[in-house]
């Protein structure tokens, strides 16, 4: 009996650190309508944070809870640069000079001074909504 819970408790463990281990974003298709974009909620199964690709600059999406969540452009404010996702810090960070912002875009650590750009967001029982 001890031999078979420890085993269930490795198993839940391994599948803990392979999600939070995993550093490389999610990038995700969404779909387009009007000036929306329209984002399954499953693709939050296993992430909380997502990169929606998008004309301009992708937009980062991060889950709060089941129901609330927030979207930022990911274009650095400092000189413009593509914004990462940083899955082990929860929140984005500019690859060119360093900047660091949370997920909601505010600035944590420069040289950035402005936040990112905000989206609404909004959610039903199937998708996430971000209004552009
Ligand atoms: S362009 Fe992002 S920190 Fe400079």
């Amino acid at each position: 009996m001890q031999r078979r819970r420890f085993i269930q408790t490795l198993c839940v463990a391994s599948a803990g650190l392979m999600v939070g281990c995993n550093s490389t974003p999610k990038m995700v298709q969404a779909r387009r309508k009007n000036n929306s974009l329209f984002i399954y909620k499953s693709e939050f199964s296993l992430v909380n944070m997502i990169q929606v690709a998008h004309e301009k600059a992708a937009v980062g999406v991060t889950k709060i809870d089941n129901d609330n969540y927030q979207a930022v452009l990911l274009n650095c404010t400092h000189m413009g640069c593509a914004v990462d996702i940083n899955n082990s810090e929860n929140g984005f960070v500019c690859p060119c000079h360093g900047a660091k912002f949370s997920p909601n875009g505010k600035v944590l650590k420069g040289p950035a001074k402005e936040n990112l750009q905000q989206f609404q967001v909004s959610s039903n029982s199937e998708y996430v909504i971000v209004h552009l």
